[in-house]
C-alpha cells in the first residue's frame, strides 16, 4: 500500500469537520463472489446524498496477468479489475471502513492480512480511532469458516482502536441470511458455484446500512460535541 510521507497531518487534517460522511467499502476477490457482496454493502451504506460511498479492492499478492490468464477466474477477476486498489488517502479519509475477504484456510485472505498489517504507520498516527468497522466474507462450504473470517477482521479492527458496528439482528433479514457477525455467503452448494443468493445481498446491504447510520450517529455527537465546547 502506498504510505505517504507525513500521515500524521493527514489524519488531523481529516479530522477537521466535513459535511459528509465518507464510507470506503475495502474488499478482497478473486472469482467474484466477495465482490458481489462489496457491491451489495454499497449500495445500502448510500443512506442519502450527505454520505459519499466508494468501493476499493486490496492489492493482489500475486502477478494480475497470472489471475487473469487462470481458467477458472480470470474471467470473473476482470469484471472488478478496474475497481481502484487502495491507498493510504482512501483509508484516511474513510469514517466507515467496511473490509471484506473471501475466507481461506478459515481465515482471512493473505492479501486483506497484508493490507492491513500494511496499516502500521497510518495506525501509531491514531488514524482508526473512532472510525466505524463492520465485515463480510464469502466462503465455498457451509461451515467453512466464515464466523472465524469475520471474527478476525474483527480483531483487526479492534486493535486499530474502530468501533465495530456489528448487524446482529438489527435487521430482520439477519435472521435468514449473513450472521450478527457480519454479511456472509456460500458460494458452492452440492458442489455447484453459486452467486451470493438475494437473501445473502440483502444481508450485505443491511450491513452497509447498518454501519453508515452508526456512522452519522458518531459524526452528529461529535458535531454537537463541537457546537458545546
Ligand atoms: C487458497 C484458498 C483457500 C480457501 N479456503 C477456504 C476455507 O477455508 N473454507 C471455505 O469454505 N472455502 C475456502 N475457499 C473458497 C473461497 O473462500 C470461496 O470460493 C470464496 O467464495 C471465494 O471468494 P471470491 O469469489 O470473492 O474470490 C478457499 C479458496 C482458496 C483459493
Amino acid at each position: 500500500m502506498e504510505m505517504k510521507s507525513n500521515p500524521i497531518a493527514k489524519v488531523e487534517a481529516h479530522r477537521t469537520g466535513r459535511p459528509e460522511l465518507r464510507v470506503l467499502v475495502l474488499f478482497h476477490s478473486w472469482s467474484g463472489n466477495t465482490h458481489c457482496l462489496a457491491e451489495a454493502v454499497a449500495a445500502g451504506a448510500a443512506l442519502g446524498p450527505e454520505v459519499k460511498v466508494e468501493m476499493r479492492r486490496v492489492a493482489e499478492l500475486r502477478d494480475e496477468q497470472v489471475l487473469l490468464q487462470d481458467q477458472r477466474i480470470g474471467s470473473k477477476f476482470a469484471v472488478f479489475r478496474a475497481c481502484p486498489v487502495a491507498t493510504s488517502d482512501d483509508v484516511i479519509g474513510a469514517d466507515v471502513l467496511v473490509l471484506g475477504c473471501p475466507t481461506r484456510m478459515g481465515t482471512m485472505s493473505a492479501e486483506m492480512k497484508c493490507f492491513i498489517d500494511g496499516l502500521s504507520t497510518l495506525w501509531r498516527a491514531g488514524a482508526f480511532e473512532d472510525k466505524v468497522g463492520a465485515a463480510f466474507t464469502t466462503a465455498s462450504t457451509p461451515h467453512g469458516g466464515h464466523e472465524m473470517t469475520l471474527m478476525s477482521l474483527a480483531v483487526a479492527m479492534t486493535h486499530l482502536g474502530m468501533v465495530i458496528a456489528s448487524p446482529g439482528y438489527t435487521a430482520a433479514i439477519f435472521e435468514d441470511a449473513g450472521s450478527p457477525y457480519g454479511a456472509t455467503a456460500t458460494s458452492k452448494v452440492q458442489g455447484v458455484r453459486v452467486r451470493p443468493s438475494e437473501a445473502d445481498q440483502a444481508a450485505a446491504r443491511a450491513l452497509g446500512r447498518r454501519a453508515a447510520r452508526v456512522g452519522q450517529l458518531l459524526q452528529r455527537g461529535r458535531d454537537a460535541e463541537k457546537v458545546l465546547s
